[in-house]
């Protein structure tokens, strides 16, 4: 796979270590980084990955700066290309080209809070639970179909960094999972529904029931 960062990457660290470890079969053919300064960065070159820096400033519009990027990638021909914290929206051409095997990792239980901020909107709308999802990418930001989610409690407490930590455990988990899913040939797409060896997954099913319990967000 090609990962594509934008900034602190503990993502892709969970995931070189999870390699590191044996417990995800997979390579990085290559990171890819549209901020110079990404500690992601100094991440992939301590790990001895291929890493490439492609500054979206450099490029006059969105299409442009995309289209390079798919040339990058490309050029390593990866089964997938996994999102770690890239904070760039993606054009429509690059998510056609990447269809169904463009992967990202959004800190909060989707449907509910795509977009930023996901932990201090969870906590402003009282919600019970929060959590992660990882998912294909599809022309809806964050909304594309879910592969894994993991739940955690919100606590009486909790600030939004206390939560976020809790949630970012649970990404560094879930995320080498559903890419060791992904390239084992395990997963596929019905109707928008993602299935595990043609199944629908019973756990999703516990988690759209947690996310009732979450009172609506107040937009
Ligand atoms: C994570 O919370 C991820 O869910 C979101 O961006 C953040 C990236 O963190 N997409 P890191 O760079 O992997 O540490």
């Amino acid at each position: 796979m090609v990962i594509l960062v934008s900034g602190r990457g503990s993502n892709l660290q969970a995931l070189i270590n999870a390699i590191r470890d044996g417990k995800l079969p997979a390579e990085i053919l290559a990171v890819i980084s549209n901020e110079p300064g990404a500690p992601a960065v100094a991440r992939a070159r301590t790990a001895g990955i291929p890493v490439h820096v492609i500054d979206h400033r450099d490029y006059p519009s969105r299409e442009e700066f995309d289209h390079a990027l798919m040339q990058q990638i490309d050029a390593y021909q990866p089964r997938l290309v996994t999102l770690a914290g890239f904070m760039r929206i993606l054009s429509d051409a690059f998510i056609g080209h990447y269809h169904e095997r463009l992967m990202n990792i959004h800190p909060s239980l989707l449907p509910a809070f795509p977009g930023l901020n996901t932990h201090a909107r969870a906590l402003a709308g009282g919600a019970k639970f929060h959590g992660a999802s990882v998912h294909f990418v599809t022309h809806e930001v964050d909304g594309g179909p879910v592969i894994i989610q993991a739940s955690v409690p919100v606590l009486p407490d909790d600030t939004p960094e206390i939560l976020a930590e809790r949630v970012l455990a649970e990404e560094h988990r879930i995320y080498p999972l559903a890419i060791e899913w992904f390239l084992n040939n395990r997963l596929s797409v019905d109707q928008g529904r993602v299935l595990l060896d043609g199944q629908r997954r019973p756990e999703q099913g516990l988690i759209e029931e947690d996310i009732s319990l979450n009172k609506p967000e107040t937009r």
